[in-house]
């Protein structure tokens, strides 16, 4: 049997604190190992075996090139059998993953086999630390970190889009198909679930087959096989169940038959990395709006991997009230990119929506009170018999969406003391929020992020880039993973 490493979880600390007080003579203590689990920049690992914790390490990145190797240990029972050389490849990838180029090392000059697998794995001397432990110094150690190459196919299948790209090391993008259904809903008016899962179904080979050319041309190979990959990614929530089911039934199948890991990504999240992906400069503590076709909400990210929701809408989203003003107007479907284009020549100060919440001193929102006074405007202009002007209409409509919007984001920004902001989802593609959100917020000396056009939509680039981050925090899905159509996104 062979263990399995993944992420350190609150419940094995009195495992591996039984395990620390019989391995080590100056042993941690829970306590100690539960600060590190909520500690800034850093990535806990354990070996599972049996159902049993035998081994479990932990790294920290501190001066942002610089990983400090906290703790690596084993059973004393099972050593010899590689456990410690995969917690610190899981170890050395998550510290590169967030940006480390080289990791340092204490270790006690009587630990000899420790010392081997650190030398056989390219770490080199640097010195002594006296009187490190109670009863030895410490030999210093330091390895070089090379940057991720793993290469991650991403699948997206939530709603209309099917998606599929293939990433290398979570910055380079060997391929990215979209496949849009959004011709078959317009004549509906919107989204048919229905519609969506039969769509994704006959899509979704052609899509990956098409991801798996593209790959090989990029990496100038005759093909591109599965067996070239390191991971298999998808949305597994939220979304429509009878959507998401077609991508994540696709990429359990795909893990299984090539002896893939299994990434599961959380479409909101996927969204967010977008603007990783796109912008070097984007890092927690960062604050995200995220607003689509069914989402709007406040995210706040103070550290990779976690997620707090600070508020989010009540009623429509942001998208959702595009499309339905832009519906009443005989606007086609999806109406919130017609309606923006709209607006461009309007007047934002023509007709004077209400702001809701504006004031409500929390995070949330709500649309349908401003969707409704656009309505009742409309239906009240054309039975006076008077022409609507639609693009004042739009530009007036879009203005009450965006003070809240801003107002909103400026508040989540100060006091998280988040350092970036990232605009995500399909409502991202709107110029005059983009423009309203880097007006307001750049002045706070906060780094602002749009995403390029073609990532503000859904895509697999984005699930990509999320993945990446997850694979090698050792997230991983298992076979019998069924979609969450109502997955949320926080996690605490
Ligand atoms: O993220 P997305 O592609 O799908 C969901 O996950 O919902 O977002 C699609 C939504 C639609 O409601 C669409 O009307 C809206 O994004 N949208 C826009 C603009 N471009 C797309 N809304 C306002 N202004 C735009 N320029
Ligand atoms: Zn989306």
């Amino acid at each position: 049997m062979s263990a399995s490493i993944r992420p350190m979880r609150v419940a094995d600390i009195e495992r591996v604190t039984v395990l620390e007080a019989r391995i080590f003579k100056d042993a941690w203590s829970a306590p100690m190992f539960d600060a590190e689990l909520t500690a800034p920049h850093r990535a806990w690992f354990v070996a599972e075996e049996a159902g049993e914790v035998v081994g479990y390490g932990g790294v920290g990145v501190f001066a942002a090139t610089d990983a400090h190797l906290m703790n690596l240990a084993v059973d004393e029972s099972l050593r010899g059998r590689g456990i410690g050389r995969r917690l610190l490849a899981s170890i050395s990838g998550a510290a590169a993953a967030m940006g480390a180029s080289r990791i340092t090392l204490e270790v006690r000059p009587s630990s000899t086999a420790a010392i081997a697998l650190y030398e056989s794995e390219g770490f080199a001397h640097a010195g002594t630390r006296p009187g490190y432990y109670d009863d030895e110094d410490a030999l210093i150690m330091w390895g070089e970190l090379s940057p991720p190459a793993e290469i991650i196919l991403a699948i997206e299948s939530s709603c209309d889009e099917t998606a599929a790209a293939i990433m290398r090391g979570g910055t380079e993008l060997l391929a990215n198909v979209v496949s849009s259904q959004i011709d078959f809903h317009a004549r509906f008016g919107g989204v048919v679930p229905e519609i969506a899962s039969r769509k994704h179904t006959e899509a979704i080979v052609g899509v990956i087959d098409e991801a798996m050319e593209q790959a090989a041309t990029a990496l100038g190979k005759e093909r591109f096989e599965f067996a070239d990959l390191d991971a298999v990614a998808v949305t597994y929530g939220p979304g429509l169940v009878g959507a998401l089911v077609v991508g994540v039934a696709y990429a359990k199948g795909l893990a299984m038959g090539a002896g893939l890991p299994l990434v599961g990504v959380n479409h909101l999240e996927g969204h967010i990395f977008a603007n990783v992906f796109a912008d070097a400069e984007v890092a927690p503590p960062l604050i995200a709006l995220v607003v689509s076709g069914g989402h709007t909400s406040l995210v706040h990210m103070p550290e990779w991997g976690v997620y707090r929701t600070l508020g989010e809408t009540l009623d429509d989203a942001t998208g959702e009230a595009f499309d339905k003003v832009a519906k009443v107007l005989g606007l086609e479907y999806p109406g919130g990119p017609i309606l923006s284009r709209l607006a461009e020549t309007g007047d934002p100060a023509a007709i004077n929506f209400p702001r809701a919440m504006l004031h409500s001193g929390d995070y949330a929102f709500s649309l349908s009170g401003l969707k409704t006074a656009v309505i009742n405007h409309i239906r009240h202009e054309r039975e006076a018999g008077r022409e609507i002007d639609v693009p004042d209409l739009a530009a007036s409509f879009q203005a009450a969406v965006i003070d809240v919007q801003i107002a909103k984001a400026v508040r989540a920004v100060t006091e998280t003391q988040a350092t970036s902001f990232c605009l995500a989802g399909g409502v991202a593609a709107n110029p005059a929020l983009r423009e309203a959100l880097r007006a307001a917020i750049e002045p706070l000396g906060v780094h602002v992020s749009v995403p390029p056009l073609h990532l503000c939509t859904d895509n697999a680039a984005m699930i990509a880039a999320a993945a990446h981050y997850r694979y090698w925090r050792g997230d991983r899905l298992g076979l019998d993973a069924e979609p969450l159509p109502g997955l949320r996104l926080d996690t605490e």
